[in-house]
């Protein structure tokens, strides 16, 4: 039976290069299990978009003096860039500059304020005294008067998590001229967030097992401190506008539209598609199962915000609204046991990395060490280690010894083997439960279990390569090597499977040199054995060795 899986990706920041931290924390995890329900027959829809709002825009274009569209424009083609050349499989990246988007989200702010979900009040905001203006979020620093930290942000701390309301800080000072700020009223609309505490409470509290622990019990927290009112709007002239008269001069809060975007990307997609309404299979057919990619600093806004948005305009439209299935939240990946910083040079940056070596050991790399449970850190060392003694002297040297002497002993095509013996069985079955177990581990969203699954099964194969020596057989026992090289083959061609989702160019690739056409997706999550006399194309290695001597060179391009 099929299912529909929908696909929620963080939304970045249009404001900067992409690093490796945020892959890992939310593109590589979704492309891999968007990969792997597309191959086992499972309809999916994945989106996501740049963020183009906010004060990290505004931010970054004061700061190289350009308008915050150019910024938002330039970094959303690297963005675009940066999907197709690491394999990311959207199957639509927009932005939030769209009218598309501010319709959706101008329907739903509408919708909520009739209904009083969203209401009209007073905000108390730092003003800076000394460029005559409100101070919003990232504009003003001060100590976190949750947990002491000296460089918190307006809108959150970057040491506890905790998401702050700017007038608490502790020694608040202007991020642009350190002045202090004084506390000035002004007009907002305020999200109704209270009213849903109860709501969200028990749908947090029943069928929630698949959920990461932490993250389900990051949010039960939050809610046994009960969830406040928040101000929407903001005093900013870049954003998408209130719908309303008389608020020419303020914005939607970024995240109140950003996460809209979810919805908004689906109609935009099922536009493209030339099917309008097909959005509301994902979005309004119970069965379809939703999932959010993110990082862990966007819990609260995909487990409790966005949840209550969608409650809200469920109860405003009379139309039911998928909530999320699971928010499968990362940790961090640190450099150097540090948090990515930008201003340190402290990450590493996807576009640079990919100028020098290729997308499939970096999603591997990325999904060993995948921060699931708890942080982990990148390392070079770590990633050239890994390269060469799993990627190249595990499974693609195991490709490589087999289809070069089939190709050269067996006339370039698949032998026919003889009788399959006991240990042939047995490898081939070793394969077959490995890719069951991948499958079954990157559908819980465990994606480290899934590779690892996978390398464990290359492993044995390798070993029943080196038991049965084919190229000891071959002048002996031609029937017996020809039905150790099938058996090779085979266990190769469930492998490939079993790695698509981690490895999609090179398995691909690999697919091809096993003598198929067509996409590897579309023979589906199964374990097949192949034809023989079935013709392979030229073998070439699918990895490349890597010279220990870059791990100085690359750490030497690292800030400290
Ligand atoms: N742009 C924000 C961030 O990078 C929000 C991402 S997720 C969203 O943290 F869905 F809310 F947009
Ligand atoms: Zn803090």
């Amino acid at each position: 039976m099929t299912e529909k899986i929908f696909i929620g990706v963080a939304w970045p920041y249009a404001n900067g290069p992409l690093h490796t931290g945020q892959i890992v924390g939310a593109y590589l995890p979704a492309d891999i299990f968007a990969r792997y329900h597309r191959t086992a027959g499972n309809q999916v829809l994945m989106v996501s978009g740049s963020d183009q709002h906010g004060t990290p825009i505004t931010v970054r274009a004061e700061q190289e003096g350009k308008s915050p569209a150019e910024i938002a424009a330039y970094y959303h083609q690297e963005f675009l860039e940066t999907w197709r050349r690491l394999g990311i499989s959207f199957d639509l990246y927009t932005s939030t500059g769209t009218d598309n988007h501010a319709r959706t989200v101008h329907d739903i702010f509408l919708k909520l304020y009739e209904r009083g979900d969203i209401y009209k009040g007073s905000m108390r905001l730092p003003f800076c005294t000394v460029e005559e203006r409100f101070l919003l979020d990232r504009y003003v620093e001060g100590t976190c008067p949750i947990c002491g930290y000296e460089a918190a942000r307006g809108d959150q701390c970057d040491n506890c998590g905790n998401v702050l309301d700017p007038v608490d800080l502790v020694d608040p000072r202007c991020r642009f001229d350190g002045s202090r700020p004084e506390i000035r009223e002004s007009e907002h609309f305020f999200l109704r967030l209270s009213a849903y505490n109860d709501r969200l409470r028990k749908w947090l509290s029943s069928d929630k097992a698949h959920w990461r622990k932490n993250v389900l019990n990051f949010s039960l927290s939050l809610l046994e401190q009960g969830l406040r009112d928040r101000a929407i709007t903001r005093d900013i002239s870049w954003g998408v506008p209130i719908p309303l008269e008389g608020y020419e001069d303020k914005r939607i809060y970024v995240w109140f539209e950003a996460v809209i975007g979810y919805l908004s990307a689906s109609k935009e997609w099922a536009q493209r598609q030339g099917d309008p309404e097909k959005w509301r299979e994902f979005w309004q057919d119970p069965r379809c199962k939703t999932y959010y990619f993110i990082g862990k600093d966007n819990i609260i806004f995909h487990t409790l915000i966005w949840p209550a948005q969608l409650m809200a305009y469920s109860d405003a439209t009379g139309e039911t609204y998928n909530l999320p299935y699971d928010v499968p939240a990362n940790q961090y990946q640190t450099v150097r046991g540090a948090k990515a910083s930008t201003s340190r040079n402290l990450a590493v940056w996807v576009l640079d990395f990919l100028s020098r070596y290729d997308p499939d050991p970096l999603r591997y790399y990325l999904a060993v060490t995948m921060p699931e449970t708890s942080d982990s850190d990148f390392t070079w060392a770590d990633f050239v280690r890994r390269n060469n003694d799993e990627l190249v002297a595990t499974w693609g040297n195991l490709v490589n010894r087999v289809l070069a002497f089939a190709y050269r002993h067996f006339d370039r095509a698949i032998p026919t083997p003889a009788q399959l013996l006991e240990r042939d069985r047995t490898l081939l079955h070793h394969v077959e439960q490995a890719l069951k177990r991948a499958g079954e581990s990157i559908a819980a969203c465990r994606f480290r279990a899934g590779v690892e699954a996978a390398m464990a099964a290359a492993r044995e194969a390798n070993r029943y390569l080196e038991d049965s020596a084919p190229w000891r057989l071959v002048a002996q026992d031609r029937p017996r090597c020809a039905t150790v090289i099938y058996t090779s083959i085979a266990a190769i061609n469930g492998l490939k499977v079993a790695f698509y989702p981690y490895l999609p160019f090179t398995s691909q690739r690999l697919h091809q040199m096993l003598g198929y056409r067509g996409t590897l997706e579309s023979q589906g999550w199964k374990f097949d054995l192949p034809r023989p006399g079935q013709h392979l194309a030229e073998p070439e290695p699918l990895f490349k060795k890597l010279d220990p001597g870059i791990v100085a060179e690359e750490e030497a391009r690292l800030g400290v």
